[in-house]
């Protein structure tokens, strides 16, 4: 039996999240100047790439893809009528794609694409994929120390808007899943059985619910909690459940938020909110009642209350923590930006606060 650490998944971090967009050109200029991305390479017609364009940013460890087809009836115009903007892979960096793929489908993981070697004047590259809830996927990426810009097949190309604030996002804390009724623990087995994962927290519908909405929450992590996937289904609440609204416009299980990483979120919010990014409001009275729920902390309360940051607290340390309002206009994908000051929370203590303010929002959207 192997241990956890001789695992082909063990020793894994984020590689990149691709979205299929409809339009990858304005969608990559909306991340670059609102989220304060670089384009640093490109796939399409100019590189021999006939059926899509690909555009790759970068901002400190974070790696987004942005793809549309260029035709009518592939599989990526098909996921965008489908789910709408959303994202598609969660790839994961891995040091043997092959042993790494080999494991998992042994394991029960379904086969999207079996290990495949590609290579240029920098190198190569091996990438396998293998399907998670809805139509998601997960590439194993093995990049042996390529040394192009992301992928063979892209050049570099780059560029970053001078008229944008940098707000300093470093990389992916956690990347969400909701699945459909009952599908939580059937997911949180799959990590399990697959990545090894084991369980770091989970959440009953008594911890998140408000009068009216109601999900149930897992997080699966990698033993040393670089990769963590909370895996989220909705429960019968008085009305319906956010998780529910996710699943009618994204038409299924699919990624509902990528946590995102600053070391200093006054400043990333203050930089995000000046590029135009809009966040969930949080009731004033929230900020009233912080201090006796979480103790004395670094920041002041009232520049907390003013950009609506939300704090929470584990036997380690806190965490802020802020969301966006959705990305597109299908309620579907949204991020979160979190500031970890040795906690390994997920914000437990701010569901209730959060969800009277997304209720909020589905109240307004009349899909409450
Ligand atoms: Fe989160």
């Amino acid at each position: 039996m192997a241990t956890a650490r001789e695992h082909p998944l063990a020793d894994i971090d984020w590689a990149y999240l691709e979205f299929y967009v409809g339009n990858a050109k304005q969608a990559a200029h909306y991340y670059c100047s609102a989220f304060g991305f670089d384009q640093v390479a490109y796939a399409g017609p100019e590189t021999g790439v006939r059926d899509r364009a690909s555009y790759y940013l970068t901002q400190n460890k974070l790696r987004f893809v942005l793809t549309s087809s260029l035709r009518p009836d592939d599989a990526i115009a098909e996921h965008v009528r489908l789910h709408g903007d959303g994202i598609k892979d969660v790839a994961i960096l891995v040091r043997d794609a092959r042993a790494a793929y080999d494991a998992a489908v042994k394991a029960g993981a379904v086969s999207v694409a079996e290990p495949a070697e590609r290579s240029d004047e920098f190198g190569r590259v091996i990438t396998a994929s293998i399907a998670t809830y809805g139509e998601t996927v997960h590439s194993l990426v093995q990049r042996d120390g390529y040394r192009g810009p992301f992928l063979p097949g892209f050049i570099e190309t780059h560029k970053s808007l001078p008229g944008s604030r940098k707000p300093g996002l470093t990389h992916v804390d956690h990347c969400v899943g909701n699945v459909g009724w009952g599908e939580m623990d059937k997911w949180g087995d799959f990590y399990a059985r697959t990545f090894g994962f084991s369980q770091l927290i989970s959440f009953d519908d008594k911890d998140i619910s408000t009068d009216y909405t109601a999900l149930r929450s897992k997080v699966m992590t990698d033993e040393r909690h670089r990769v963590k996937f909370p895996i989220n289904e909705p429960a019968q609440g008085k009305k319906k459940s956010q998780i529910e609204e996710y699943l009618d416009f994204y038409h299924g299980a699919g990624v509902q938020h990528v946590a995102i990483a600053t070391e200093n979120i006054i400043e990333t919010i203050d930089a995000l909110k000046y590029n135009g990014v809009d966040f969930l409001e949080t009731p004033d009275t929230y900020y009233d009642e912080l201090e006796a729920r979480v103790g004395k902390i670094d920041e002041a309360i009232q520049l907390l209350r003013e950009r609506r940051i939300l704090v929470d607290r584990d036997d380690r340390g806190y965490m802020l923590q802020i969301f966006t309002k959705p990305l597109q206009d299908r309620p579907t994908v949204f991020f979160e930006i979190i500031q970890r000051k040795g906690s390994l929370s997920f914000g437990k203590g701010n569901f209730k606060a959060l969800f009277v303010a997304i209720e909020h929002e589905q109240e307004r959207r009349g899909t409450l």
